[in-house]
């Protein structure tokens, strides 16, 4: 009898054993969707100098492209705070750790979020925002996932409503890694999410 040869597993770069992604919005509809995004915004305040604030680091690759589909006068900064520990389940605790460069008086704020989940993070950031009376304050996310909601919370643009899914790539992590994802995938952890033996 021959000797059976064993097969090599076939990994993708980057992806661990145990974890697998599938995609759920490629990166052309997120390009497609933003750009729709940029013209409802700016149809709402289409005077306005923008002051665009990313919440770190999730949202750089949305605001990115989001900044660039907003015509007119745009600046930004960023703001980075801490809700979620190494793995997919949120603490609840919101913690802030770096704040704005610059102050947001009298500014039309827009809060440019990659995800709406609990909406603990979102709302931890309006009370902060608030106190500092900008002159409008509006809320983009890219996703939404209205079912894990805790936090009375809605945001004034909605790029996707997602299922309950973990979700990685265009920005998003899991344990700091796929945030180079060009696509939003869903992350599969454990055995379903093995990396098929071919
Ligand atoms: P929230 O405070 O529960 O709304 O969570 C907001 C933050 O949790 C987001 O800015 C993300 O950093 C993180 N987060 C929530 N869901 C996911 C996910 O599916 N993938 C990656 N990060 C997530």
């Amino acid at each position: 009898m021959p000797k059976k040869r064993k097969r090599a597993v076939k990994e993708k770069p980057g992806h661990r054993p145990g974890e697998a992604v599938h995609v759920l919005i490629p990166n052309a509809r997120l390009k497609q969707r933003i750009k729709q995004m940029a013209r409802e915004i700016r149809r709402d305040l289409p005077d306005d100098p923008l002051h665009l604030i990313g919440v770190l680091k999730g949202s750089v690759f949305f605001l990115s492209d989001l900044a660039q589909q907003l015509g007119g006068e745009v600046s930004f900064d960023f703001i980075a705070v801490s809700s979620y520990g190494k793995g997919t389940d949120s603490t609840g605790e919101v913690k802030l750790i770096k704040d704005l460069d610059v102050s947001i008086e009298g500014r039309t704020v827009l809060i440019v979020e990659d995800i709406l989940d609990t909406g603990l993070t979102l709302k931890y950031l309006l009370l902060l925002f608030e106190e500092r009376h900008p002159k409008h304050l509006r809320i983009a996310v890219l996703l939404d996932k209205i079912e894990r909601r805790i936090a009375d919370l809605k945001a004034d643009y909605v790029g996707f409503v997602i299922p309950n899914e973990f979700v990685v790539g265009y920005g998003l992590d899991y344990d700091e890694r796929y945030r180079n994802l060009p696509d939003v995938s869903v992350l599969r952890l454990g055995p379903r999410g093995k990396t098929k033996i071919e």
